[in-house]
């Protein structure tokens, strides 16, 4: 397992090509799920050091504060609340550009501007949510998206 994470200067897209093997080469091999979901955060974190990165575990009615890296967050978040809610509520991945656009969000730190939340799937049911917040307006597309897609599905849960 690589324990160096190797930072990368370019393009968005480049930098998710770079991130991603290191993100398996991190979790592949290793069973420990808090394990692997601390370490997705600790590199997202450290290549594009955004606000904050971390993931949120369904625990029945709802979601619980899992491995994250950045400022201390909520613990709870019940399903339809916030945009971490709703995105497990629709089953997709939501990008707000404006935080303060999107009803009811929650602002676990008044430094977010924009965020992503992209849910995780077993057996076609979400089991999990990484969210991503960011001190700028606008900071998440459809890149975003399409690789924070992909870290998700590389988790075995
Ligand atoms: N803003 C999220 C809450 C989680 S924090 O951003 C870490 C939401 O509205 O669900």
């Amino acid at each position: 397992m690589a324990e160096d994470l190797h930072i990368t200067i370019g393009t968005k897209s480049e930098q998710y090509e770079a991130l991603i093997p290191q993100i398996k080469g991190l979790i592949e091999g290793e069973p420990d799920l808090i394990a692997n979901l601390a370490n997705i955060t600790g590199a997202l974190k450290t290549q594009f050091n955004w606000l904050w990165a971390g993931f949120y575990i369904v625990k029945g009615n709802e979601l619980v504060l899992g491995p994250f890296q950045g400022p201390v967050a909520c613990t709870r978040i019940r399903k339809g609340q916030g945009v971490c809610g709703t995105s497990w509520a629709q089953s997709a991945t939501l990008i707000v550009p404006d935080v303060e656009n999107f009803p009811g969000h929650i602002a676990c730190s008044s430094l977010s501007r924009s965020e992503i939340v992209v849910p995780a799937f077993k057996n076609n049911e979400v089991i999990a949510v990484l969210d991503a917040d960011s001190k700028q307006p606008a900071t998440f597309d459809t890149t975003d998206q399409f690789y924070l897609e992909q870290i998700t599905r590389l988790i075995v849960w």
